[in-house]
């Protein structure tokens, strides 16, 4: 067999390890070729690609970012002026003209509901989810996130001092999209004393007020980690409105932090790098199986997979009832909510 993989969407640490995974599985114990896709479907449209055997996919174990290259190419958007929808039909073509029996698609939600599309136009397509935002529907966790986890936390342990130092109330904003898995686990982790998420509708007056609170309490500093997906007048980043907001309703002087890219690069922890080595071998297993249109996921420690038609579309969010947001709520910990 000859299968293809990819990488689409934003990056994050253990792209490597599972292209990794998926390459020296496919080659190793099936004797498959394997080819990978250059910039994501991009490639696939142009029939960029390089040949990969064991030489490329030694070494890369432990790199950031992703050695075939990655784009937020969408070949089905609508609209798009410049194909008159006819990408999906080239790709579908260079698809067969490459003879791929499979193509491995690794990527978040934009990805998962692109190789569900291809599925659906008859090609042999299986995803593998990644995204530090954590929010891709159907796996319990995507690899990625807790790489950016421990940046964020790190970030946030080193905010403490120069806050205390300062007696500052600091303002650090986290990425995650619409969700705010990253903000919230970063949050904990980190010790913060307010975490806003998009989740959670938060009122600024409430947040100030409890600042002011822990102020006159003798605790001298604040950390408030904000997720950037939370609501804001446009053009306005997270960070700024929060920290405008504090500084206008209460006395205390306050400070932000876009931590920004620095949440993406860089190598993968230890336990992105296994989760992704087994996304990727199990992804072969399911090729060798001749089991395709599917998304491997998590569940709890074992791996399994999910119809790409069930993920599709949808997006994983914190729900109200997460048991991270209860025990910080009662470590008395605020959500801006109350
Ligand atoms: O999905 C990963 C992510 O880093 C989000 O957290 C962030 O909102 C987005 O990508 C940034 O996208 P781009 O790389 O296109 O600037």
């Amino acid at each position: 067999m000859k299968i293809g993989i990819l990488s689409a969407g934003g990056d994050c640490p253990g792209i490597n390890a599972a292209i990794r995974g998926v390459g020296k599985t496919a080659i190793q114990e099936y004797g498959m070729e394997v080819i990978g896709i250059s910039s994501g479907f991009l490639g696939l449209l142009h029939k960029e690609y390089v040949e990969l055997d064991e030489n490329q996919l030694s070494g890369i174990l432990t790199q950031g970012g992703t050695i075939l290259g990655t784009s937020r190419e969408k070949p089905f958007k609508k609209n798009d002026k410049f194909s008159k929808g006819d990408k999906p039909k080239i790709i579908c073509q260079n698809y067969h003209d490459l003879g791929l029996d499979a193509l491995v698609c690794i990527g978040g939600n934009g990805t998962q509901q692109t190789a569900y599309q291809l599925s659906e136009e008859g090609l042999n397509i299986l995803g593998i989810p990644k995204t530090i935002d954590n929010d891709v529907w159907g796996t319990d966790v995507s690899f990625g996130f807790d790489s950016a986890l421990g940046i964020v936390t790190e970030a946030i342990d080193r905010l403490h001092t120069t806050a205390n130092s300062h007696k500052r109330i600091m303002v650090i904003e986290v990425m995650g999209h619409h969700a705010g898995w990253l903000a919230l686990y970063a949050g904990v982790a980190g010790g913060g004393d307010v975490i806003l998420i998009p989740e959670i509708p938060f009122n600024p007056a409430v947040v100030s007020r409890y600042l002011e609170n822990r102020f006159n309490g003798k605790k001298p500093y604040s950390i408030v980690v904000v997720a950037e997906g939370i609501p804001t007048p446009r053009g306005i980043s997270a960070s700024k409105y929060i920290a405008e907001n504090i500084s206008i309703l209460t006395n205390l002087e306050t400070r932000e932090t876009i931590l920004g890219y620095i949440q993406r690069g860089g190598s993968p922890s230890p336990r992105d790098r296994i989760l992704a080595t087994r996304y990727g071998a199990y992804a072969v297993e399911l090729i060798a199986k001749n089991i395709f249109g599917k998304m491997v996921c998590a569940n709890g420690e074992s791996i399994s997979h999910i119809p790409l038609r069930e993920t599709a579309g949808k997006i994983k969010l914190v729900p109200a009832d997460n048991p991270l947001i209860k025990k910080a709520r009662k470590m008395g910990v605020c959500f801006g909510d109350e």
